[in-house]
């Protein structure tokens, strides 16, 4: 499915749920391909995507994927995640529920661990305690060398709320690689790629 046919849907959803949706436009090719850079795609068994709205990011993951890996993407908007189903590819494993479930959600699929998380939740309106209670549960839930990848608008990192996610990445992960601003996107974002020491 080509990126303007989810273009409209993306923007109808966000002006209804602007708050939650966090952007009015979905995620531009180069701003998956800088997300997925570096998470070891095409070595992984089970990804998780958090916050995968009408699928830019999941069609990237689903093309960089092995054609066994399992892909569970995790999305909020009733409406999103219903356009998902319908959408995506067939390995895509749609899952409309909040990203704070995720232990309950590998659970009730009996998924211990994963090889990598990738997310483009709007991480500065989201509660700081759901904040960390998702960053808690990807932490525990990834393999000893998985990875989580995560984008942060630039106006937003530059705030207080922006900062304060930065270091929680820090405290949770150990080690944090920050990229260079993607401009190729509305917002521009800066891509986070975390992994546990
Ligand atoms: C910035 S949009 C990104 C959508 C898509 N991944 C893309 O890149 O175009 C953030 C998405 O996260 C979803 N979201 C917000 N809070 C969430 C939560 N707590 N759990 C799961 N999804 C959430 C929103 O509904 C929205 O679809």
């Amino acid at each position: 499915m080509s990126r303007s046919w989810e273009f409209v849907p993306f923007v109808l959803g966000s002006l209804r749920r602007p708050v939650s949706t966090g952007a009015f436009v979905p995620s531009t090719r180069r701003c998956a391909a800088a997300l997925l850079d570096g998470i070891g795609a095409e070595a992984t068994d089970t990804v998780v995507e958090l916050g995968a709205g009408t699928g830019a990011i999941t069609r990237a993951l689903d093309a960089a994927l092995p054609v066994s890996s399992r892909l569970i993407a995790v999305e909020i908007n009733d409406g999103f995640a219903a356009r998902l189903r319908r959408t995506a590819p067939p390995r895509v494993e749609v899952v409309c529920d909040s990203a704070v479930e995720l232990p309950r959600i590998l659970d009730e699929r009996q998924v211990e661990r994963v090889d990598a998380v990738v997310s483009a939740l709007p991480w500065t309106v989201m509660r700081p305690e759901d904040q960390r209670a998702v960053l808690m549960a990807v932490a525990k839930v990834l393999q000893p060398e998985g990875s989580f990848a995560t984008l942060l608008s630039v106006h937003r990192a530059r705030t207080d709320s922006g900062r304060e996610f930065a270091s929680l990445l820090a405290d949770t992960f150990g080690e944090v690689r920050r990229s260079r601003t993607i401009w190729a996107n509305l917002p521009p974002v800066t891509a986070f790629h975390c992994t546990r020491r």
